[in-house]
């Protein structure tokens, strides 16, 4: 199952008397951890009020299609980007047939269009609409078109006829929304993230690091693991809560992470490799604090042992990915550690001040020995299920070019 914890849920309310659950929907996605921003119909908002949906989500509702107001903030674009999932409960039997329809005419349908973001439908509707004709080949041609629907349920209805149409209780439709983004992509496998900065002590209490959170590395590991992953994780010191569904192995040096990384990838499938790991450690560690009496001391640095392309130098290898932080040349320089660690993928993002490190977003540009894919700027969870999904797909193709290479 997937989790909603830091995912950005667009609920979309249609006219229907369900409507009035809609208020408790948002209260259980922000439960289980979602950011959540909700998008009514016209008709909606005669079964509930947007104040009411408003003071659930703690974010102003958005309504209207042509809004300047919302254009200079969330507009539809905006709104279709921030999505990670699209939900509309209740989804009546005219908003279907609009989707069905391609239309955008109207915010939710146009939101609908523009999203990359999985979407759902939670229709609710009285019986007879919904075994017509009309509704049923509206729901096989957006159901074509990717749109998973939840439900519905079957009972007593608003209307007093009893049959298939009420919407599925909002505890059941929360569940099914987290489900959207167990994507199984990677099931059966077995995925080594290394993430965070390495801590290269000088002393007691001095040691040489980077400015590395974790957040990208942590980010890979989750989004592995809702993929159907087996996932460890080794991590470098950073302040993060351990990842759920993670194991993860916590480590100080770049020895230390060498060593715990290549334990676990000697039996994965994929590693990938987020860590900022220090290139040089100090020659010596005092055992005591250094005094401050000279006027001028040298501090003797070695080299730390290359994780990834100890990996990749597996035999076998499992398919070793690698990330490169740059500040120009990007992808010359990626395809330089590409080819000299000879790994599988390497994910370049520009760093700088306030890029890259630290930061809630980034982007990357995934080079691999055929070709170059650029994933822009999003923040790092939604750019770590990108990957994981580019990462998938790349491991595939590899796989079955190694299975028709054994058989031919
Ligand atoms: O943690 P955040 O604040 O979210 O920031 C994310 C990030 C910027 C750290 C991340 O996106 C990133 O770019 N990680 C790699 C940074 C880096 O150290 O790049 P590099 O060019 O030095 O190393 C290239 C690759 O070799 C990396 O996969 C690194 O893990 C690996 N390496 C490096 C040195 C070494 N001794 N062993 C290694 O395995």
């Amino acid at each position: 199952m997937g989790t909603l914890i830091n995912k950005r849920l667009l609920l979309g309310v249609t006219g229907g008397i369900a409507a009035y659950k809609s208020a408790d929907i948002v209260r259980r996605l922000r439960e289980a951890g979602a950011e959540v921003r909700v998008i009514m119909s016209p008709s909606a908002t005669e079964f509930i009020t947007p104040l009411t949906m408003q003071a659930v989500s703690g974010h102003p509702v958005h309504q209207h299609l042509l809004d300047t107001g919302a254009e200079s903030g969330m507009g539809h674009i905006e709104l279709a980007r921030w999505a990670d999932a699209v939900l509309v409960a209740p989804a009546s039997a005219n908003f279907l047939a609009r989707l069905a329809q391609g239309r955008a005419d109207d915010l939710l349908s146009t939101v609908c269009l523009a999203t990359e973001a999985p979407i759902a439908v939670a229709p609710a509707m009285n019986q007879q609409m919904w075994n017509n004709n009309a509704t049923q080949s509206n729901l096989a041609a957006v159901n074509k078109n990717g749109i998973k629907i939840f439900g519905p349920g079957e009972g007593s209805q608003a209307c007093g006829e009893v049959g298939p149409g009420r919407m599925l209780e909002p505890a059941d439709l929360v569940t099914l929304t987290s489900e959207l983004f167990a994507t199984g992509e990677l099931a059966g496998l077995t995925v080594v993230v290394t993430a965070g900065p390495t801590w290269e002590a000088i002393d007691p209490v001095r040691g040489l690091t980077n400015r590395s959170s974790g957040k990208m590395g942590y980010a890979v590991a989750e989004a592995a693991a809702e993929a159907g992953a087996k996932v460890i994780l080794v991590s470098g010191p950073t302040t993060l809560t351990e990842p759920e569904r993670v194991r993860t192995i916590r480590v100080t040096s770049a020895q230390q992470m060498h060593d715990a990384a290549l334990a676990q990838a000697a039996t994965a499938n994929i590693f990938i490799g987020v860590a900022a790991v220090a290139d040089y450690r100090p020659a010596q560690t005092a055992s005591k604090k250094i005094k401050k009496t000279a006027e001028r001391i040298t501090l003797e640095l070695v080299r730390n042992p290359d994780i990834l392309a100890d990996v990749a130098a597996l035999k076998p290898a499992p398919f070793t990915v690698g990330f490169a932080a740059e500040t120009d040349n990007i992808e010359a320089q990626a395809r330089q550690k590409l080819e000299s660690k000879k790994i599988n993928l390497i994910a370049a993002n520009r760093v700088g001040l306030d890029l890259g490190f630290e930061s809630d977003e980034n982007s990357l540009l995934l080079v691999e020995h055929g070709q170059v894919t650029e994933l822009p700027a999003q923040p790092k969870p939604k750019l770590a299920r990108a990957l994981i999904r580019h990462v998938a797909a790349s491991y595939r193709a590899r796989s079955g070019a190694e299975i028709y290479q054994l058989r031919s």
